[in-house]
């Protein structure tokens, strides 16, 4: 099986999972929200987050059924983080995973409600499963996410993406902004599955190197993509950066050095992996597939 194959497969698990926390009879109130947030939830995501969750966890001797609903909640939280990153006042782009956006379907005000919706979903999942299972090492796998999901991490990483929209920024804004819109929420995809299998401080302090890793290589092709590749493939519109003016990888150091940096990041991932004992294959396929990824 190809890495693309594997990770499909892997990726409806996932999919599996997220459809059954919603009613499909849903009459309430509620249903135009439910609509909405289950419009950007499935279908489409390559499910990196929560995939890379379950594997960690897996890796370091967590069950799968153990690890689902966390999982789930980080891709919950990364779809709301879309919604509201495709909206009017912040990269206002029409199209996500091949689908109008969500605000274009359901208006913008439902669309900021449907992330609100989801952002919250996740942390009531999270906690329902702490409680359940009366664990200190679920509520230091939430701590981890929550952290990584706002003001010092994902939140924070868009602000400062807003922020330097058209400016002349330094380096060290373009590794704040890419540090912690994106590789804050990767990171703690691999630390919270470490949590939860109970890893050691030192094996985290190892999760959080490679999450960094990957976390900023994954962005810098996004950067790239956003370039180089073609609407009908990426699932969403080419040329967003440049509208906007944004602050990335290749617009201060050209494609060239953005692909090295790609492939230089990539490289220090899977010298990391390759020092946890046990099966890391998958995972390296995978950094290697993100890597190269076309959209
Ligand atoms: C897109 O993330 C936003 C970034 C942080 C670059 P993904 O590329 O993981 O998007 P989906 O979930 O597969 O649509
Ligand atoms: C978005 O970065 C990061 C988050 C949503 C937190 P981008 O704005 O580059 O992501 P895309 O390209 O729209 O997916
Ligand atoms: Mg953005
Ligand atoms: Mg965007
Ligand atoms: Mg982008």
């Amino acid at each position: 099986m190809s890495i693309k194959e594997g990770l499909h497969k892997k990726a409806g698990i996932i999919e599996a999972q997220l459809n059954t926390y919603f009613d499909t009879h849903d009459n309430s109130y509620q249903k135009e929200l439910h609509d909405s947030m289950l419009y950007s939830l499935l279908n489409g995501g390559k499910r990196i987050r929560p995939v890379l969750l379950i594997e960690i966890g897996e890796l370091f001797g967590a069950k799968k059924e153990d690890l689902i609903d966390f999982a789930c909640a980080i891709e919950m939280i990364h779809t709301y983080s879309l919604i509201h990153d495709d909206l009017p006042a912040m990269d206002d782009d029409d199209l996500r995973r091949g689908k109008k956006t969500n605000h274009i379907v359901y208006g913008e005000a439902m669309a900021i409600l449907a992330g609100d919706g989801l952002l919250n979903f996740a942390y009531e999942l999270m906690t329902e499963v702490s409680l359940k299972k009366n664990s200190y090492n679920y509520l230091k796998a939430m701590k981890e996410i929550s952290k990584a999901a706002g003001h010092q991490g994902m939140v924070g990483g868009q602000v400062a993406d807003c922020l330097s929209e058209g400016k002349v920024g330094t380096k060290e804004t373009l590794e704040y902004i890419q540090l912690n819109k994106t590789s804050a929420l990767l990171t703690c995809a691999l630390t919270a599955g470490g949590c939860i299998a109970g890893v050691s401080e030192m094996t985290l302090n190892d999760l959080r190197k490679l999450g960094t890793a990957v976390g900023l290589a994954f962005q810098i092709k996004d950067d790239i993509l956003d370039i180089e590749s073609n609407e009908s493939v990426l699932g969403k519109p080419i040329g967003s950066d440049e509208k906007n003016r944004k602050l990335t990888y290749p617009s201060v150091f050209g494609l060239e050095a953005s692909k090295a940096k790609v492939r230089e990041l990539t490289d220090e991932a899977n010298r990391i992996l390759i020092n946890f004992d046990g099966d890391t294959t998958f995972l390296e396929s995978l950094v290697n597939y993100l890597c190269n990824r076309e959209y």
